[in-house]
């Protein structure tokens, strides 16, 4: 995973930092599954640009409120996902990949209080991400926030933004009932399962506040989680990271210089872009007590290592209760839903 760290932007963000840990928790049985799947759907990026025209993707209309009935217009796809523009005035627009990435239409624009539900198919839809993007032009692109790369995105005149972006990920199970599921994209001789695999981590860092609520019966996962108060301005603007006390505030490379994302500690020492991070590796003497990659860190040495004490984690810890900060963090990461649970995701402006 490690190696394609250092490629730009989301195609070269594997969440090393978020794969690396939990794979190890072997109570959540197909963790390693899953992060497996991320990692080759990155394989699929790279050889997939600048690749064919993609098949026109399934779309839903903008629903005002409520779900729509199930199953959605799309033949063989439902809505199983919606995400809502929480901004008061701002525009939103929406990057996504996928591994038959790219799926949905990228760089969707939501108006202020728009909500777009996703057709997700039956058969199920592996290694998905969904993340906003805020301050841009026209055509979606060259925005001041979320421009961090990834399938059908450009990159700014300056370089894509590191990937620290405040996201939703999830691999769609496969519907009960469906005659012939997806193939896993992991391990292609297998069928993708009937369970949800979800991630919200902040392993990374954030950008955007947001919400998500679960909607239908999901006893292991909570029904809501409530960062909406994930400020810019609550990021660290001195975190001790070992060699230095450096600033965890992403600046807009332009501009005023305004802060525009929060790099978590471990993505500040290893995303090297527009020369305010550093270019370690993650395994590195210098990020690994960070980053947390085992081997060589253990789960019990990270949980006891300086990330627990850094400023970074008791700010998402406070504003963003019971979502993982850091690898082997205790709280949601990883979480596992029947197939058919839906998600609402709301994300709110920058504060
Ligand atoms: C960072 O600042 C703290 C508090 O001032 C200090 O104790 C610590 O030694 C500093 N760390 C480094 C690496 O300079």
């Amino acid at each position: 995973m490690v190696d394609y760290q250092r490629l730009e932007g989301n195609a070269g963000d594997t969440s090393a930092t978020a794969a690396a840990a939990p794979a190890e928790r072997s109570w959540l049985p197909g963790v390693g599954v899953f992060f497996v799947v991320v990692g080759i759907s990155v394989l699929g990026f790279i050889s997939l640009q600048p690749g064919p025209a993609p098949p026109a993707p399934p779309v839903i209309a903008q629903e005002e409120s409520g779900w729509k009935a199930e199953p959605s217009a799309v033949k063989g796809a439902r809505g199983r996902q919606r995400i809502t523009n929480g901004c008061a005035e701002d525009d939103l627009w929406l990057a996504h990949f996928a591994f038959q990435t790219p799926y949905f239409p990228q760089d969707l624009k939501l108006k202020s209080g728009a909500t777009h539900e996703f057709a997700i198919p039956d058969v199920g839809l592996a290694s998905t991400r969904f993340w906003p993007k805020w301050g841009c032009d026209v055509t979606g692109a060259n925005c001041k926030i979320g421009q961090s790369g990834g399938p059908g995105e450009s990159c700014p005149a300056a370089g894509c933004a590191p990937p620290v972006d405040s996201k939703f990920e999830a691999t769609f199970g496969c519907m009960p009932g469906t005659a012939e599921c997806a193939h896993n994209p992991s391990a292609p001789a297998e069928r993708l399962g009937s369970t949800d695999w979800w991630d919200i981590s902040h392993v990374d860092g954030w950008t955007l506040p947001y919400k998500v609520e679960v909607v239908g019966d999901c006893p292991m996962a909570p029904k809501t989680i409530d960062c909406s108060r994930l400020a810019l301005s609550s990021c660290p603007g001195a975190e001790d990271l070992g060699i230095a006390n450096m600033t965890l505030r992403l600046r807009d490379p332009v501009g005023s210089g305004e802060t525009i994302g929060c790099y978590s500690p471990c993505a500040k020492l290893t995303y090297s872009h527009w020369g305010q991070g550093l270019g370690f590796t993650p395994d590195s003497k210098e990020a690994r007590d960070f980053c947390c990659p085992t081997p060589p860190i253990s789960p019990a040495q990270c949980s006891s290592g300086p990330i627990i004490r850094t400023q970074f984690v008791a700010a998402v810890h406070l504003l963003c209760p019971g979502v993982y900060a850091y690898a082997y963090d205790d709280g949601t990461g990883l979480a596992q839903c029947p197939a058919g649970t839906r998600y609402d995701v709301t994300f709110y402006c920058p504060q």
